[in-house]
């Protein structure tokens, strides 16, 4: 098997989840790249995409990486975000990522919690209609920790074997 672990980051947050599932990779050739510098998408026989979600979507980069995806390509999506993990926001985002992927192969998703820079929290606080959301991801801060990288490890070991079998 040949695997990419391709991802956007704006902060590092998810450079650092990218990072951990790339290490995760055993018994395969392995690559890990920004997705604007990922080529040749064919060679690989499994893609992780990773990105921060962003206005609770995937961020415009990210959305086009995606529709240049081989069909029937098999994909894995993870994601950081500042709103709770498994919370409305986070699930949203992910749905957006699986309506672009219609015709590809998901094995599966994970997401984490991911620090959102003060300033940004502060711009949404004074905002009504994002003021809940910025008190919910004022407690992101310090994530990804090590308890969120070993379950992102975990989450790609989990997709390996189920690519492998697939
Ligand atoms: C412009 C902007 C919009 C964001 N929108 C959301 C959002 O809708 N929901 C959410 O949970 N987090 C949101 N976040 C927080 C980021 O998803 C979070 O901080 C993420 O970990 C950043 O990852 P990065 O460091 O890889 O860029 C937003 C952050 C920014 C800068």
């Amino acid at each position: 098997m040949k695997v990419l672990v391709a991802y956007y980051s704006d902060t590092g947050n998810t450079k650092k989840v990218a990072e951990a599932i790339y290490d995760a990779i055993s018994e395969s050739e392995k690559e890990i790249s920004l997705a604007t510098e990922a080529s040749d998408l064919s060679d690989y026989d499994l893609i992780f995409c990773g990105f921060p979600v962003q206005s609770m979507g995937l961020p415009g980069k990210m959305e086009s990486f995606v529709k240049t995806l081989p069909e029937g390509k098999k994909v894995a999506f993870f994601a950081t975000h500042g709103s709770l993990r498994g919370g409305e926001l986070a699930i949203t985002a992910f749905y957006s990522a699986l309506g672009l992927a219609k015709n590809l192969n998901v094995m599966g998703t994970f997401g984490c919690r991911g620090a959102v820079k003060p300033n940004i929290i502060e711009a949404f606080l004074k905002k009504v209609e994002f003021r809940g959301w910025a008190l919910e991801a004022q407690s992101a801060a310090g994530h990804p920790d090590e308890a969120d990288l070993d379950d992102a490890k975990a989450f790609a070991e989990a997709m390996m074997t189920k690519a492998r079998a697939k």
